[in-house]
């Protein structure tokens, strides 16, 4: 029998989202419905509710949630009901071109639900990053549920769902961010903090931190950053060069994703440095670069999607750094709040007051 919760929808384009009751088919097969114990309000929530990700409304939001497996439809045998798990927009699908080259963490074609959540009225919501997770219950695909130690609080947990695990992977995965290296995080958000905490792992020696708010340059120290920039006072390129030895840092992980912090990124990196793109742009943006800056300094310019992590290698080991006290997750979430406050999150969000609002449910 279907289920009735409570959700959080963004109705239409710039629309403020609003609580509405949302139907969870039980699950069918190769899928599962799980109690969500908390969500963090990610930046990419707020892209879907401003349509700049795509015209597919109303939008059931949310996508970096923990929770414990309810119930699982036929053929699911990874997770069984009363799993602590952290959901993930990376199912693998391990028969695609990637999957089968050994590269799962680019799968193209990543398991979602077959299923719908819907209003009661029948309209299809469309989940964000395929979860969907402002919400009591959620239906999910079984491979997105990812086990972990259940002793981690869930407001910390879900958080590895997508930005704070986006942001260490851009480091760790994409950078190849290894001890001794130089590194500058544009931005330091949720996603850049998690940049900047992945690379301290990692045992980067520089860590510079970039960010037009003093606030988030203050929190960036207690992550790891060695140095910090304010790039409304200061140019972050001259900067960054002076900060290592004239040249620019070895990886530059842009965690804003606008044209203009694209080209700091480019400019303040060694020559055969490597570009980490982990922030999302907007459709309209546009970069221009002269082609031959983009040879002459040589090296890498990279993409990380969702820090090209791969959920059940990623997800079990940084919890259990976390639980012993080498990946300081719990700084990332600095209040949580009920599903009817999400509207305020956004707007401390823009305003820059906050990391990580995490709704508790
Ligand atoms: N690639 C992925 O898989 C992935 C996953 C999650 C989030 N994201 C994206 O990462 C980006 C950051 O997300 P977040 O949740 O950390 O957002 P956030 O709003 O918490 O943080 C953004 C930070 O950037 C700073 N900033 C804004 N403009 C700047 C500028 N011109 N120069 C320097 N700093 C600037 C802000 O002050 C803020 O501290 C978003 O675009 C989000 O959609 C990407
Ligand atoms: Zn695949
Ligand atoms: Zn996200």
């Amino acid at each position: 029998m279907a289920q009735e919760v409570r959700g959080v929808i963004a109705p239409g384009k710039n629309e403020p989202v609003r609580v509405e009751t949302i139907v969870v088919p039980d699950p069918g097969p190769g899928e599962a419905v799980v109690r969500v114990q908390a969500c963090g309000v990610c930046h990419t929530d707020l892209h879907y509710k401003q349509g700049g990700i795509n015209d597919e409304f109303p939008f059931l939001l949310g996508h970096e949630a923990a929770g414990v497996v309810e119930s699982v439809g036929e053929n699911v045998t990874d997770v069984a009901p009363g799993d602590f798990v952290i959901l993930n927009w990376r199912a693998v699908c391990g028969k695609c071109r990637a999957c089968e080259r050994g590269r799962p963490w680019y799968c193209f074609d990543t398991h979602n639900a077959r299923q719908r959540m819907t209003l009661t009225d029948g309209t299809e919501l469309s989940p964000a990053l395929g979860i969907g997770a402002f919400v009591e219950k959620t239906l999910v695909a079984a491979g997105q549920c990812t086990k972990v130690d259940p002793s981690v609080s869930p407001a910390v947990a879900g958080l590895l769902g997508c930005g704070v695990m986006a942001g260490i992977g851009a480091a760790i995965n994409t950078g190849n961010v290894g001890r001794g290296d130089s590194v500058a995080v544009i931005g330091c958000g949720g996603v850049g903090d998690a940049a900047i905490a992945g690379s301290y792992l990692a045992g980067a020696a520089k860590i510079i931190a970039v960010d037009i708010d003093d606030r988030k340059l203050e929190t960036a120290r207690t992550m790891g950053a060695t140095h910090t920039i304010n790039s409304r006072k200061t140019d972050p390129v001259e900067a960054i060069r002076e900060l290592t030895g004239g040249f620019g840092a070895d990886v530059v992980i842009d965690a804003v994703g606008r044209p203009e912090t694209y080209r700091q990124a480019f400019y303040a990196r060694d020559l055969a440095g490597t570009v980490v793109l982990v922030g999302v742009p907007t459709p309209e943006m546009r970069l221009e670069l002269p082609l031959l800056d983009v040879f002459g300094r040589g090296g890498a310019l990279k993409s990380s999607w969702y820090g090209d992590c791969l959920p059940s290698r990623d997800f079990p080991v940084l919890i259990d750094l976390h639980l012993q006290g080498r990946l300081p997750l719990d700084k990332f979430v600095t209040e949580t709040i009920q599903l009817d406050e999400v509207e305020k999150a956004f707007e401390r969000m823009n305003r820059g007051d906050v990391l990580r609002s995490v709704v508790v449910l």
